[in-house]
């Protein structure tokens, strides 16, 4: 047929992720082989369990992806692969298998930035004109950038300290909210998330907001980690808790820190698009914001940017939750969107180049 198929490689974090992806923006096959409950165990992604799962699964994940969408190797048009940002030993076993394919059967490799990928990955299923907003956050990241076009991105602000996923889980595991069977398998963020959705009252607990008089965009959310494992304490402290006792506050005190935390991506947002606006750097009606990575997968954040989005008449899209943490399809529709602009073609890819 003449459609182009790109098969999509995904394992610079701790999901070994695969998928076959059509230029008409058809997921066709996929594999995800996620390390969550392996990692909830360790308390964090342990970067060698992390390196050998990959070595483990990748093939099987390339195999699952190719096998589900009905196609040989030989069918494929081009493999694409995070050959940056993330654990070198991690992106290595991606871009060495990539390379090996590439060669093996002689099938251009094209390398894809794992930030852009996050960014593009809505226009699966939304014709989203460029230039937009993208609001990026996850457990490794939290940035704000302007996609001006498929390969031009400005970084407009970035973490100065822990990214909010990262601050999630960690607030979740002081607050052994593993041991509330409902949560026991959920990420950290997540789990905070529905015991938020449980309180009775959204803002008992006051937190400073970040970076307040600061013009940039940049985020910080240690601070905010700092306040919520003060208030933890004092909770503690009241009920003389110890072990692996629940205090009776989590519910408010989940939602109150989530809150915080929502208000300062919204803060942080708006100095953007500002910026933005000012700088006439997107169009003047149909403004776009595009929220993606783990944290978006939030129904609460992702309705605040929506509100957001309302007083400054800009719309707000985000991929299917599914798409916003780390998947093979983006990187698979990255390839995509890179051969529809005609970007070098290359077989094998130079290990030197990562990162
Ligand atoms: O994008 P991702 O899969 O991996 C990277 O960190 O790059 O994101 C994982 C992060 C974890 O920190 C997890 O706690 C967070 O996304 N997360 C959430 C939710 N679901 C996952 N955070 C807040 N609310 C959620 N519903
Ligand atoms: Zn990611």
């Amino acid at each position: 047929s003449s459609s182009k198929l790109v098969l999509g490689i995904e394992t610079s974090c701790d999901d070994t992720g695969c998928a076959v992806v059509s230029d008409e923006g058809r997921v066709l096959g996929e594999a995800l082989y996620s390390q969550n409950i392996v990692h909830i165990r360790y308390g964090g992604v342990n970067p060698v369990i992390a390196y050998e799962l990959h070595r483990k699964n990748i093939e099987a994940a390339a195999n699952d992806a190719l096998r589900n969408a009905c196609v040989k190797i030989n069918d494929i048009d081009a493999i694409a692969v995070t050959s940056k940002p993330g654990m070198l030993i991690n992106l290595q076993v991606g871009v060495k298998f990539a390379s090996y394919l590439s060669k093996k059967y002689r099938k251009p490799l094209i390398p894809i930035h794992h930030m852009e990928a996050h960014a593009l990955v809505v226009r699966l299923f939304q014709n989203i004109e460029f230039p937009f907003l993208v609001l990026l956050i996850s457990g490794g990241h939290c940035l704000l950038a302007l996609a001006n076009d498929v390969e031009d991105f400005l970084l407009l602000g970035s973490c100065l300290d822990n990214p909010p996923g990262e601050v999630m889980d960690k607030a979740a595991r002081r607050l052994k909210l593993k041991n509330i069977p409902e949560y026991a398998q959920l990420p950290g963020g997540r789990a905070i998330e529905l015991s938020a959705q449980k309180a009775k009252n959204l803002d008992v607990y006051k937190f400073t907001l970040p970076l307040l008089r600061s013009r940039d965009c940049n985020f910080s959310f240690s601070g905010l980690k700092d306040a919520f494992f003060r208030k933890i304490i004092k909770a503690e402290t009241k009920h003389h808790t110890m072990g692996d006792e629940i205090i009776p506050e989590i519910n408010d005190l989940c939602a109150s820190f989530q809150l915080a935390i929502a208000e300062h991506l919204m803060h942080r947002t708006e100095r953007a698009l500002t910026f933005c606006e000012k700088q006439n750097l997107l169009p003047k009606s149909n403004k776009n914001i595009v929220i993606s990575g783990g944290v978006a997968c939030n129904d609460f954040i992702f309705k605040s940017i929506q509100i957001l989005g309302q007083k400054l008449d800009c719309n707000v899209f985000r991929p299917p939750p599914k798409l916003c943490t780390d998947n093979g399809v983006m990187i698979a529709w990255n390839g995509i969107e890179k051969l529809k602009k005609n970007c070098p073609l290359q077989i094998g890819f130079d290990l030197k180049n990562i990162m």
